[in-house]
């Protein structure tokens, strides 16, 4: 462990770059199973922003399996040849820039047009699964990937199910698992009616709800700060924590995905999945072992002990505002409403703060702050624990200025670190403390991270189910927020409850008020 110091900070940074440093069992784990990897989607943004890359780096790292195929399928009529192109030109700026492992990794791509409401087409994909099972060795694994709008979801599972991509009915032992992205339905009912066609075909252990926050090195690492050292846990709790504050701000507006923006808004796009769970990793109770389903069993508790909002007194609960003109970076940038692809009319939120609480021993009383916008002054990712100030002000004839409580911030981009703040006396003044920051971070080990689709798509390969979302907490997150979407999208409501903000602020000032009453 290095460590460096300045005056107010004391940075401790771990240098897992060291490989030696890094034992054996906790290197990264190859998955054994040679699999296919179909992606539906495959000729979409997803596929050549997030997954293809994704794929490329494991194979550069060696953590694809020995065997393995990807087949793209999509609507596009694309050769081989033209889909391999494609890829290749998606991956400029990935890991190995001079793709000299390319050639290789390409010997695996292969193209399959599909028409996703025709059966047929689908049976023809599961007999060139079967072919190429026989070529590469893949030995009927598979992993579906629905890279798709979302209302196409229902019809590909239906389809795939009935052509036998959800099992493989000559060979016993293999697995077959489907990675859904979200938005997993935009209301209780639709997620419910999903999750009815994917039960279908699916056992929820073969369905991967990916939340890509859950990847992320500092969220994970939540877990174990907090069970893994016994300082943390015994103040953890509303004797001790004044109050919790999420946030998620992004200077990014919508770019090219109003079509799907304008139905979600922020509380569909951000809320029901990111914020809802870096709030049960914060605050959940330790579960017994750290096991998918034990893990997961602790979450749904948590989502299960949340105060319902009552509507009358929704103003104190939740702010609602959309971005207007203003700039980022010295650029100006136009307002939410004139964005390509948006109503010039638009109610859709694109700024949430919501005040919480949770019902249980450890926190009744104590307010969490969920707070999530595009547009925003900063892009960052934080969960900032604040704790209360020290119970009696012994140094109040010595120290001029107030005490500064404890707090402990978790930051999960642009910087991922954990920082605790305390106080010291200045050693230069009889009368005055500074605060220190003690930080950990996680900066000089970023070649050696993961990226989140990295490590949702190995995971899923791997079969573990930690980092993937469980129908229950899907369904519990809807029933929590389904009431709230609702009444603030009536056409009576959504007028009064919508703010603005001007594009590069930190948002609307009744968010400010809002936590400023405690
Ligand atoms: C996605 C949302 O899930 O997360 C986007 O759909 C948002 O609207 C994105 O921009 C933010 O992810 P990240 O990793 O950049 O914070």
């Amino acid at each position: 462990m290095d460590s460096v110091h300045d005056d107010n900070q004391v940075t401790l940074q771990a240098n897992l770059a060291d490989a030696d440093a890094v034992p054996a069992q906790c290197r990264r784990v190859t998955p054994s199973d040679p699999c296919a990897i179909i992606i539906f989607g495959a000729s979409g943004d997803l596929t050549a922003r997030k997954i293809l890359p994704a794929l490329y780096k494991l194979y550069c790292n060696n953590s694809l399996p020995r065997s393995f195929v990807i087949l793209g399928a999509a609507r596009s009529m694309l050769t081989r040849e033209a889909f391999i192109d494609k890829m290749k030109e998606a991956l400029t700026g990935a890991a190995d820039p001079d793709m000299e492992r390319w050639k290789t990794f390409a010997e695996s791509l292969y193209y399959h047009q599909i028409d996703y409401t025709d059966e047929e087409s689908y049976a023809a994909l599961a007999a060139t699964l079967k072919g190429l099972d026989r070529k590469h060795g893949t030995g009927g694994n598979r992993l579906l990937y629905l890279a798709v709008p979302p209302f196409l979801y229902q019809t590909i599972v239906t389809a795939a199910g009935r052509a036998g991509l959800s099992h493989e009915p000559d060979c016993r032992s293999c697995w077959s698992r489907i990675i859904v992205e979200k938005p997993f339905g935009s209301n209780l009912e639709t997620s419910r009616s999903l999750d009815n066609s994917l039960h279908e075909w699916f056992t929820e252990n073969q369905i991967y709800r990916i939340d890509h926050y859950l990847a992320k090195e500092t969220v994970q690492n939540i877990l174990v700060f907090r069970f893994a050292n016994a300082i943390f846990e015994p103040v953890w709790n509303r004797q001790f924590i004044e109050y919790v504050d999420i946030c998620a701000s992004e200077t990014l507006g919508v770019e090219h995905r109003a079509g799907y923006y304008e139905q979600a808004g922020v509380l569909r796009d951000m809320f029901q999945n990111h914020m809802m769970q870096l709030l049960a990793l914060i605050a959940m109770e330790p579960p017994a072992r750290f096991e998918s389903e034990m893990v997961r069993d602790e979450k749904a508790k948590l989502f299960k002990s949340l105060r319902s909002v009552a509507m009358k007194n929704l103003d104190d609960h939740l702010v609602l505002a959309q971005y207007g003109v203003g700039s980022i970076n010295g650029k100006k940038v136009p307002g939410y409403r004139s964005e390509p692809g948006v109503d010039p009319q638009s109610f859709t939120p694109t700024y949430a703060c919501m005040k919480l609480f949770i019902d249980n021993w450890r926190w009744e009383g104590v307010p969490f702050y969920l707070t999530s916008g595009k547009r925003l002054a900063q892009k960052t990712t934080r969960i900032e624990v604040q704790f209360k100030e020290v119970p009696h002000a012994v140094f109040q004839n010595v120290f001029t200025e107030g005490i500064n409580a404890n707090r402990l911030t978790f930051s999960i981009q642009p910087e991922e670190k954990i920082a605790l703040t305390f106080q010291a006396k200045n050693p230069v003044s009889a009368s005055c403390l500074r605060s220190i920051n003690m930080e950990f971070s996680y900066e000089g080990d970023k070649d050696h991270m993961f990226e989140a689709y990295e490590k949702v798509l190995l995971d899923c390969m791997n079969g573990d189910q930690m980092l993937f979302l469980r129908q229950d907490s899907e369904e519990l997150c809807w029933e929590f927020l389904t009431p709230l979407i609702e009444d603030c999208e009536t056409c009576i409501n959504r007028e009064k409850t919508l703010k603005t903000y001007g594009a590069g602020t930190p948002g609307p000032l009744e968010a400010e008020r809002l936590k400023a009453r405690l």
